[in-house]
């Protein structure tokens, strides 16, 4: 394509195109060098990479949660589940101590921020980060993790929370997995 056919389209067009996409809502943990926690919400996290394992969020500057990630080069991807609306709008605001009123526990390796109200969670090493229009790819290689069987996530639409529901199988019937985490122990139950 000639750069005379790229066009700009206008953020609304953008934002109805792509808000079209249904999400699922992560909180992105990290701390500073002082170790204070810090955190963001996003609905822009995708899986990249089976091996090595890699995912993705997009972020836009400034944001005292990717300056914290440059400093550190860690940080934890928190899915929430259907009851963490909350906390996605605390983690979404300017909010300058989003963690006053929240519990959280470590990571088993980095020490990273863990939530309440999650269906899985990743730990995470950068592994590049990626200049993107007016925003920020942050490739993270996960190095610890897990996801709770019996949770539901919560969704997001068109710029709304919605809830998902999954059909059943072919017989009628709702399947559960199984709870994993990378350690090999049962995932710990909020
Ligand atoms: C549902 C939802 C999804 C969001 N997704 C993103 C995202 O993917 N990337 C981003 O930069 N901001 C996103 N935001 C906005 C950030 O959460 C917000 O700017 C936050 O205050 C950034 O925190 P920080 O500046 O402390 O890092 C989202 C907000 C909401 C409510």
């Amino acid at each position: 394509m000639t750069e005379t056919e790229l066009v700009d389209i206008g953020s609304d067009a953008f934002r109805a195109i792509m808000g079209s996409l249904a999400s699922g809502i992560s909180v992105i943990t990290t701390r500073e060098d002082t170790g204070r926690p810090v955190g963001m919400t996003s609905s822009s996290l995708c899986s990249v990479s089976k091996q090595p394992p890699l995912l993705l969020f997009c972020v836009r500057p400034p944001s005292s949660t990717l300056d914290a990630i440059r400093v550190g080069g860690n940080f934890a991807v928190n899915l929430l589940d259907v009851e963490g609306r909350e906390l996605s709008e605390l983690f979404a605001s300017r909010n300058d101590d989003k963690f006053a009123k929240v519990s959280w526990r470590p990571s088993e390796r980095a020490g990273m921020p863990l939530l309440e109200h999650t269906l899985a969670y990743a730990e995470c090493a950068v592994h590049n980060l990626v200049e993107a229009g007016d925003h920020v790819i942050v490739l993270g290689r996960i190095v610890g993790g897990g996801a709770m069987a019996d949770r539901f996530p919560l969704g997001y639409w068109r710029g709304r929370y919605v809830r998902v529901f999954r059909f059943a199988n072919h017989r009628g019937e709702e399947l559960n997995g199984q709870s994993v985490t990378s350690n090999g122990r049962a995932p710990r139950q909020e």
